[in-house]
């Protein structure tokens, strides 16, 4: 009896292999029936495992004495039931041919047929499950794993990660692991924190990055340095952020910005292969200023025009109040044209005006270009005078519609930066395939934080000035460019990172300025600043989101797509329950106590 069992279970294909040339062969599969069809004396099966879907026929009628048995069995065979099968592969049949299927042109007549495991109805079946929340697919992430194109996504991901591996070990990188119990790394987010049991009131800090880890692996001579890495961060998240997520971070020594770039470059190109794109053999550059000037972001999304158009000369030659107002309070005039835009409706470009706001703009003034080339609607009316010149500078042509930011540099980049994507993407004016790469460079070393009072380091704080600047770090801060770079994708921000501070003395002249006190610094990162005391060498490095990337290879919506356990938008796991109460005795062991549980909150 066992001996059925035990070698109907050696596969001789997957599901998905199967074609013309295969007829004739016997063969044995394994999976999921993921559907069944009864045609009166002959079940057809479509057979389904990770490779993809084979017809199975079942024919009561066959040749030998268990067919009808076996008949009886395939006809009480239910969605998502595990089967094993064997049989001969046979043409289907001219008119049963399915061209869309890699297996389409052939099925497997059965003559072996074992049920390895029933199901209970599931919540939904993996090819139902646009019709379900996302939150169900996450609490049955198992039944959503089964469907093809979360296969396919967690497929590529795997051969990325592989390529990069390969690539980075081609270019002398080791890999090598760093703690996940230890002190907080400033990348900007909240810490996750664990109490420690051992040490009572203590608490380690999950990492944000492995930042200073990899910089004291520098310190130790390593060299080249890189890791597949979980971070940590509690922040707000959205479509391309989650609290853990993973990192391909690297570190260099004896390196410049080129070294690094270049580095980065060779394990993108090998992750593209991988994920059948092509690389640009030269990724274009572009400053942070520029990219604010022209994109209102330091993220260009370059798969489309719509540049914003600095239009502060012509406004101030109108009498327009909003404009005249922003201009006299020290702010900019900016503008994009949106093609095609002009058939947009009042109610529609009403809506735009409220939407400008939740980017604190104080409204968004638009006008259209008509058919014969003049100014109609909207605040036409105020730049009659200078409607010919307005329209040459901003490059718009009959039939766009006009959008205009008028206030501080920041908000009016802010929101015509949103605006461009917003338009692009409602007005299908994205172009669907390709990847458009870009280096940000040139980034300021810090910004003002208006509301604490102070300077932010617009990197982390252990970036590099430049050595050319460094005189001016006390004395005129905001202009003072770091050693930092971006690399951007489709207007997402794949990775950063920077050539790092390995001088004891600028280190503390940079937590100075970003009003880190000696004795904080000591507190917080005195391990760090002693190193650097020891013979560091000069070093930089990057991380690539990992996720973002695959994302971007993959071209899918959401961060979620490309992680097989990803967490809500809210935070949570819905297939486990994360976060959850724990029982008191856990709590008291670690001397802890929750002084207001949530009415709901059961262990
Ligand atoms: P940074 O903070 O820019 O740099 O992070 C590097 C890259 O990680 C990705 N990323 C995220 N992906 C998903 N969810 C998140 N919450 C999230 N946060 C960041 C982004 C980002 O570009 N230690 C430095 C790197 C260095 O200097 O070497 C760092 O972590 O794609
Ligand atoms: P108001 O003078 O407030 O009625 O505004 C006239 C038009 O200008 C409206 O369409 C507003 O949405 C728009 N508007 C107001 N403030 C700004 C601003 N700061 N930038 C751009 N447009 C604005």
């Amino acid at each position: 009896m066992a001996s059925a069992h035990d070698d109907i279970l050696e596969r001789t294909h997957t599901c998905g292999e199967l074609t013309a040339d295969d007829i004739d062969a016997r063969v044995r599969l394994c999976g999921w029936v993921r559907s069944y069809r009864d045609h009166g004396g002959v079940v057809f099966i479509d057979l389904r495992d990770r490779g993809g879907i084979t017809q199975v026929v079942f024919d009561s009628e066959g040749d030998d004495a268990n067919a009808a048995d076996r008949y009886a069995l395939a006809d009480s065979l239910r969605n998502e039931w595990v089967i094993a099968t064997g049989g001969v592969v046979r043409h289907r049949g001219d008119d049963r041919v399915n061209p869309k299927l890699p297996t389409g042109e052939i099925e497997v007549l059965a003559d072996e047929l074992c049920v390895l495991n029933r199901a209970e109805t599931a919540p939904f079946t993996p090819d139902e499950y646009t019709d379900v929340s996302e939150e169900m697919r996450l609490r049955y992430r198992y039944l959503d794993i089964r469907r093809r194109d979360m296969t396919q996504n967690l497929r590529t991901r795997h051969a990325i990660c592989k390529a990069m591996r390969d690539a980075l070990d081609a270019d002398g990188f080791i890999e090598v692991e760093t703690p996940f119990l230890t002190k907080s790394t400033p990348e900007g987010a909240r810490d996750f924190l664990v109490p420690s049991r051992l040490q009572q009131a203590a608490f380690y800090a999950l990492p944000q990055s492995p930042q200073l880890f990899k910089q004291l692996l520098m310190v130790g001579g390593l060299d080249r340095y890189y890791q597949i890495v979980r971070c940590f961060r509690d922040e707000d998240l959205r479509a391309d952020r989650q609290p853990e997520f993973t990192q391909l971070d690297l570190e260099m020594s004896f390196c410049d910005e080129r070294d690094v770039m270049e580095a980065t470059n060779a394990v993108l190109r090998a992750a593209c292969a991988a994920a059948g794109h092509t690389f640009p053999d030269k990724v274009p550059t572009m400053g942070y200023v520029e990219a604010m000037r022209r994109f209102g972001t330091d993220r260009p999304d370059l798969r489309f025009g719509m540049e914003l158009a600095d239009i502060s000369d012509i406004a101030g030659r109108t009498d327009f109040g909003v404009f005249r107002g922003a201009l006299d309070a020290g702010g900019v005039v900016k503008a994009i044209s949106v093609p095609g835009g002009g058939a947009m409706t009042r109610k529609e470009t009403d809506a735009l005006a409220d939407w400008a706001k939740g980017f604190g703009a104080k409204g968004l003034a638009v006008t259209k270009v008509g058919d014969d080339g003049g100014l109609t609607t909207g605040i036409a009316k105020f730049l009659t005078d200078v409607a010919a010149e307005l329209i040459e500078c901003v490059g718009a042509k009959p039939g766009d519609l006009l959008c205009f930011g008028a206030d501080t540099s920041k908000i009016v980049h802010r929101v015509l930066g949103e605006l461009r994507c917003k338009m692009a993407r409602e007005r299908g004016l994205i172009e669907r395939d390709g990847l458009h790469w870009v280096w940000i460079t040139d980034f300021p070393l810090v910004e003002w934080n208006e509301e604490a009072g102070r300077w932010d380091s617009l990197h982390h704080p252990f970036t590099a000035p430049r050595d050319d600047e460094l005189d001016k770090l006390e004395s005129d801060p905001q202009a003072v460019c770091s050693r930092a770079y971006d690399i951007v994708c489709n207007g997402m921000e794949l990775g950063g990172g920077s050539i790092r501070i390995h001088r004891p003395d600028v280190q503390q002249r940079v937590f100075a300025l970003l009003g880190i006190s000696s004795d904080e610094a000591e507190a917080k990162f005195g391990f760090l600043t002693q190193a650097l005391r020891y013979g560091a060498p000069p070093h930089g490095g990057l991380a690539l989101g990992l996720d973002r990337v695959v994302m971007e290879m993959v071209g899918a919506g959401s961060i979620r797509d490309v992680i097989a356990f990803p967490k809500t938008q809210r935070g949570t796991c819905p297939l486990t329950g994360a976060p959850a109460a724990v029982d008191p005795q856990q709590l008291a062991e670690l001397d802890l106590e929750v002084i207001a549980p949530p009415e709901d909150a059961s262990p």
